[in-house]
């Protein structure tokens, strides 16, 4: 069920929320949220902001000034969970002194049901913790806060989800639109499908309506979401397919890019790529994430593809659009992992010729399959290979590169960039940072840019 902006505005819940929050806030009643994680979790802080904005609250980015502090929590890492327990220790001086304050938790790291005794006994300074499909029960904890109750929470899974008018969207020209949530994969590292749940596709009208309204509102890239975009519409009745949902959505009249992430390499098949080679507002680029170059790392991972599939899939790519880019996310350090196994990775890496890749050292995450495994390779040689690969690819991406040198590329202008005054960076259809001299008032269109120079992570150019 797609829930609409009035729906929560013009209730009675709301309206009693909404005389707590007058009674009980400072002056103004100011709101934090912050975002940890994945581009899933930004969008649903900007959700979450639309909510509360429906409960009266306006927002701050300074959570000393706060009424409000919401912590939208990320768990795929330990590392992202020891962020969130190391701010909640930082914010504990804060809501000691200001009892008022209400303290929420929320996210992947909310929905682990071990995480509710951590802060029963721990941070029993939080009031409010909900899971990741509980968004829809946000106004109903926040009166049950009000009436008195210790720790308002709710972990279940719910079917409700919000319609984009309730974003508060940080970005003018750049919106993501989560297509689905959740995932069915169970790969052997990931604690995604725990707190996620199963895969639910949302309805692609609803999707199509979304992206024409954001279109029409002056949007150019349209970043579609979810943790396995290749499987939207497997759950739906009479679900379209998600190269049948690209192709439909490259049909929108309007100047403006569609991207989307992650997609899994045992579903790209031959359908989605040519859709994405044929359609025009679609990027030339692929995130990929490929994990590792090892088989026998790949199926204790339990991925389902093999580092020749993988490198098929780039050939094809790469044969019928030669400036084809491709990311991926590399992990280091699975299980046992030997040298042997790595150096696939490091092998594959040099095959592939990635643009980008972001890389985590493993992490044991309770309650996966891989936490059960022996682990025989220490947290030294883990470092050792993460410096290994992290230099293999700045050579690879240095030369990489070059390709683009000569060429006039298209991009989205994204912001001021940090080479110093009067730099821009944008991005342009393969995804690849591109800086050059140029007014601000660019900032939010397209523009060419002429590619005069390459690094290991951008390139940068003149204005044409
Ligand atoms: N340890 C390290 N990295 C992980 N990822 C997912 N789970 C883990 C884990 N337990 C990485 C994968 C995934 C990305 C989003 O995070 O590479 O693609
Ligand atoms: Fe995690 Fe694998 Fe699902 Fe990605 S596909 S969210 S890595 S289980």
């Amino acid at each position: 069920m797609n829930i609409k902006a009035w729906d929560i505005k013009e209730s009675e819940l709301a309206q009693q929320v909404r005389k707590y929050v007058k009674m009980y806030s400072r002056k103004g009643a100011f709101a934090y949220v912050h975002s940890f994680g994945c581009q899933l979790n930004v969008s649903d802080g900007e959700k979450i902001k639309g909510i509360l904005s429906a409960l009266g609250f306006k927002f701050t980015e300074d959570y000393a000034k706060a009424d409000l502090i919401f912590l939208n929590t990320c768990a795929v890492r330990e590392s992202a969970e020891d962020t969130v327990y190391g701010t909640l220790g930082n914010m504990k001086k804060y809501k000691m002194e200001n009892p008022g304050v209400i303290l929420a938790l929320c996210g992947c790291m909310a929905s682990e049901p071990k995480t509710i005794e951590k802060i029963r006994e721990h941070y029993y300074f939080v009031d409010i913790l909900f899971g990741t499909s509980a968004l829809s029960q946000l106004p109903r904890l926040m009166l049950e806060h009000y009436e008195g109750k210790k720790l308002a929470y709710d972990i279940k899974e719910y079917k409700e989800e919000f319609g984009a008018d309730y974003q508060i969207r940080e970005s003018s020209f750049k919106a993501s639109v989560p297509i689905m949530f959740g995932c069915n994969n169970f790969c052997t590292y990931c604690i995604v499908p725990y707190v996620r749940g199963r895969e639910r596709s949302r309805s692609a009208d609803v999707i199509i309506r979304e992206v024409e309204e954001l279109v029409a509102n002056g949007y150019k890239e349209i970043m579609l979401l979810g943790q396995n975009v290749n499987s939207y519409g497997n759950d739906l009745p009479d679900g379209m397919s998600f190269s049948q949902l690209l192709r439909r959505l490259n049909e929108i009249e309007g100047d403006f890019w569609i991207r989307f992430m992650s997609s899994h390499p045992k579903d790209a098949g031959t359908d989605l790529l040519d859709t994405i080679l044929e359609c025009d507002k679609v990027g030339k680029h692929l995130h990929l994430p490929v994990q590792c170059g090892s088989n026998s790392v790949l199926k204790r991972m339990n991925r389902h593809y093999t580092a020749e599939s993988y490198l098929e899939i780039v050939n094809y790519l790469r044969e019928r659009s030669a400036g084809f880019a491709l990311s991926s996310d590399i992990m280091v350090g699975f299980p046992n992992e030997t040298e042997k196994e790595f150096e696939d990775t490091l092998k594959l890496v040099e095959q592939v010729k990635f643009d980008n890749i972001f890389t985590f050292i493993y992490s044991k995450r309770n309650g996966t399959a891989a936490a059960k495994m022996n682990d025989a390779t220490t947290d030294t040689e883990k470092r050792v290979r993460m410096d290994r690969l992290l230099k293999l690819q700045r050579e690879v991406a240095a030369e990489n590169y070059k390709r683009f040198i000569g060429k006039t590329v298209h991009v989205l202008v994204e912001g001021e960039s940090k080479q110093g005054a009067g730099w821009l960076f944008g991005k342009s259809s393969a995804y690849t940072i591109v800086e050059f001299r140029g007014d601000r008032s660019l900032i939010g269109t397209f523009a060419d840019v002429k590619i005069t120079d390459a690094r290991n992570w951008a390139v940068s150019g003149e204005l044409v």
